[in-house]
């Protein structure tokens, strides 16, 4: 009789931690809101570490070895998990390590623009899209997502076009795949945004960090490999797959076009991420697939529990399965709630979820819910969830 595959042993990491467990957290997820609240909302995941990360980090602890980040581990294994995982070829020229992947996509944003210029971004998205940009003195423009929820490139040509006339340097941060609707934008799609790019002169960054999250039937594919994504650059972190928010590390890939300007980057004085993160982050992209897989397993489960739950107690929300990444957005705008829907479940499901305006514009009446939690968990949320539309 064959053994079963080495990945077929893994448990579904979603069902391992108890409620109990997770009142314990210390972290954001679990301490932001009063204990009988269930948090849906951050990016962090309902989940004990990967079996290898946890002893590499273990080891680290019980000698001491804790110092400074050092060697090219990191990067090497990111780009053997970039090769065999997406098809995706890098040179270690074309890769730098920062700490983390938002200092990463601000560095490198702020070294092709100047105050004033304008960075595209397409609403709804991320709010540190923002956020980070506006303090660095960037003015962000939005162009915003589809009714399909896909990129709409007439109106990406439209704010290319208006955001260079003149002369002005500009940039675009591109989510790849897209946080908050899960959607992997196509190589047509991306294509067609480097070809964009490349008349306008606008320069490309993609956040990459959720790429490891894509469910089967999809697929990731990285900006930098499509034809004219030469010149951009783009971010990796084992962080949100591996769920090591807590201890950050990242990559910037520069595209082939581009290495001069990485190697400068390199050469300036920026954060570098830590010890700690760069030893939890190589674990993962070296040792860490069969457990992702087995994550992607369970989360594929929650993402269609969780269309079953919305029809039976939200029915009229709209919701459609991501295509990536733990992170659900749902148009509440059919229910009978008034004001910010995230504040109504809060004050009267006692669930918190993410609120749809922060995510810009687009985002009005639109709550985003992290399902990567136990499915119990999630069963119970939307349950209240229901109940509360009821009593108004
Ligand atoms: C699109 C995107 N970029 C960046 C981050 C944060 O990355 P880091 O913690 O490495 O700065 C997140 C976290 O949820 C994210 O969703």
């Amino acid at each position: 009789m064959a053994l079963p595959a080495p990945e077929q042993l893994h448990p579904n990491p979603l069902t391992q931690v108890t409620l109990a467990d997770l009142r314990r957290r210390t972290s954001a997820k679990w301490r932001k809101y009063d204990p009988d609240v269930l948090p849906l909302w951050v990016a962090e995941m309902d989940v004990a570490l990967a079996p290898p990360i946890r002893e590499a980090l273990e080891q680290a602890v019980a000698e001491g070895d804790l110092g400074y980040a050092a060697g090219d581990a990191y990067t090497e294994a990111f780009a053997s998990f970039a090769e065999s995982r997406w098809g995706w070829s890098i040179a270690p020229g074309q890769l730098t390590t920062v700490a983390d992947v938002i200092t990463g996509y601000t560095d490198i944003l702020c070294t092709v623009t100047e105050p004033g210029d304008q960075i595209i971004v397409n609403s709804p998205v991320y709010p540190p899209f923002y956020s980070y940009l506006r303090a660095q003195g960037r003015v962000v423009t939005e162009a915003p997502l589809g009714e399909d929820l896909r990129l709409d490139l007439a109106s990406l040509e439209e704010s290319f076009a208006a955001a260079t006339a003149g002369g002005s340097a500009a940039a675009y941060l591109l989510c790849n795949p897209h946080n908050p609707t899960g959607v992997t934008h196509t190589r047509a799609e991306l294509t067609r945004v480097a070809a964009l790019a490349d008349q306008y002169g606008v320069a490309v960054v993609s956040d990459e960090i959720h790429a490891p999250l894509v469910y089967e039937g999809h697929a990731f594919v990285p900006y930098l490999s499509v034809p004219g994504g030469e010149s951009g650059f783009a971010l990796h972190a084992a962080s949100k797959s591996w769920n090591l928010a807590g201890i950050p590390a990242a990559i910037v890939v520069g595209g082939t076009g581009v290495t001069a300007e990485l190697a400068r980057y390199a050469r300036s004085a920026h954060h570098g991420p830590t010890h700690f993160g760069v030893l939890a982050q190589t674990v993962a992209y070296r040792d860490g697939e069969p457990w992702l897989d087995a994550l992607l397993a369970g989360l594929d489960h929650n993402r269609r529990l969780l269309a079953t739950l919305i029809d039976e107690h939200l029915a009229g929300a709209g919701y459609r399965l991501p295509e990536a990444t733990y992170l659900t957005w749902i148009d509440c705008r059919e229910l009978d709630i008034e004001g910010d829907p995230s504040a109504h479940f809060l004050e009267h499901a006692r669930v918190a979820v993410n609120s749809g305006p922060t995510f810009g514009t687009g985002g009005a009446g639109h709550v985003r819910l992290n399902i990567a939690t136990h499915p119990e968990i999630i069963t119970e949320a939307v349950r209240r969830m229901g109940a509360s539309t009821h009593q108004g």
